[in-house]
């Protein structure tokens, strides 16, 4: 069967990367663009672009039924510090947003369905080191509790609705084509950017503050390598956890420094320091390994010396 394949969101952090990749495996015409936000020139001029609120069951149904859909990625969501701030619209869009393609997919027999979920799934209780797939989970902010539901219903729906549904729990994600949508981990983006223009940044978590993080080459080779998988192959249909790299912010000025020569890191924690409490250290990803032969390509060094590489090519 041809793939009619519908990104909703992407116009953020990783729509906007993962699209390209898509449209070049299975062509322009076959991957529609959708977003609230006009996406960038690249996205907008590459392929089909509908401005679609997801909210709106009604016009996602049009949307499907107009290019015959039968794949959907389903990133539009707030993130950790954006929901924290408005709890309630956080809620209505991660959660409303998931039921609304999944019982849409339910009535309208699109099988396939990637939803990603987050580190931020777990909590204060979860072991922090080399966290397991299979662990305590007693998130304790608003994106991590709504990410901890949505995990529940894609499951509940992979099984009970015969809708293949498959998702990753990303690390915080490090990119130069797209700002962050309103992250904690987003100073692992303005670090890069800040030490270009001032060589100084001021850094809104501590600089102690170990946390499991990936490039974005990677994030989007992990997205479409668990989307192609055989489906015999895929044995957690809540969501996987993925590994990249795992620093804190010393580690990533120490490493920057080696680029930008006087470049200075100050640290001053902001509220989004206590988002990251009950997050881990680090991420066991054997069982990704094991099912669909996750393995990422980027370490700190690496994806620093390519963001560096990209951002003065002229990207700022
Ligand atoms: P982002 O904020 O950069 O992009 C989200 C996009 O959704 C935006 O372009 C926004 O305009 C759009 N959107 C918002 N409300 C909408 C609506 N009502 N209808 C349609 N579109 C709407 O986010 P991102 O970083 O690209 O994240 C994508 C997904 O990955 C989210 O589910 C997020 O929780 C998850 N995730 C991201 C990270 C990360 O570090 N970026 C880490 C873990 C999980
Ligand atoms: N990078 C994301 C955030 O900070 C983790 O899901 O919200």
């Amino acid at each position: 069967m041809k793939e009619k394949i519908l990104v909703i969101g992407a116009s953020g952090q990783i729509g906007s990367e993962l699209i390209l990749k898509l449209r070049a495996s299975y062509g322009s015409d076959n991957v529609i663009a959708s977003d609230i936000k006009i996406p960038d020139y690249e996205v907008m001029e590459g392929g089909p672009f509908e401005l679609l609120d997801i909210l709106n069951k009604q016009a996602l149904a049009n949307v499907l039924s107009k290019y015959k859909v039968n794949q959907i990625y389903l990133l539009a969501a707030l993130l950790s510090a954006t929901a924290e701030q408005h709890p309630e619209a956080a809620w209505k869009l991660n959660m409303d947003g998931l039921l609304n393609v999944l019982s849409l997919c339910k009535s309208n027999g699109i099988m396939k369905v990637f939803w990603p979920s987050s580190i931020a799934v777990f909590g204060p209780n979860t072991q922090k080191d080399n966290t397991p797939q299979n662990t305590i989970m007693d998130p304790d902010t608003v994106y991590g509790i709504s990410k901890l539901a949505g995990e529940r219903w894609c499951e509940y729906y992979s099984r009970k609705g015969g809708i293949d549904i498959r998702s990753v729990r990303y690390p915080g994600l490090i990119s130069y084509k797209s700002s962050p949508g309103g992250g904690a981990t987003d100073y692992a983006v303005h670090i890069f950017y800040e030490a270009l223009k001032k060589k100084a940044y001021e850094c809104f978590l501590r600089e102690d503050t170990v946390l499991p993080m990936m490039y974005m080459p990677d994030a989007v080779v992990a997205t479409i390598q668990l989307m192609e998988a055989d489906s015999g192959s895929i044995s957690v249909r809540s969501s996987y956890n993925i590994s990249g790299m795992s620093f804190a912010p010393i580690d990533l000025a120490k490493e920057i420094e080696k680029h930008v020569g006087g470049f200075v890191c100050t640290y001053k924690p902001d509220e989004r320091q206590a988002l990251t409490k009950g997050w881990p250290n680090s991420i066991d990803d054997s069982v990704a390994k094991q099912d669909w032969g996750w393995k990422a390509s980027y370490d700190l060094p690496h994806m620093t010396k390519d963001m560096f590489a990209n951002l003065r090519f002229g990207k700022i």
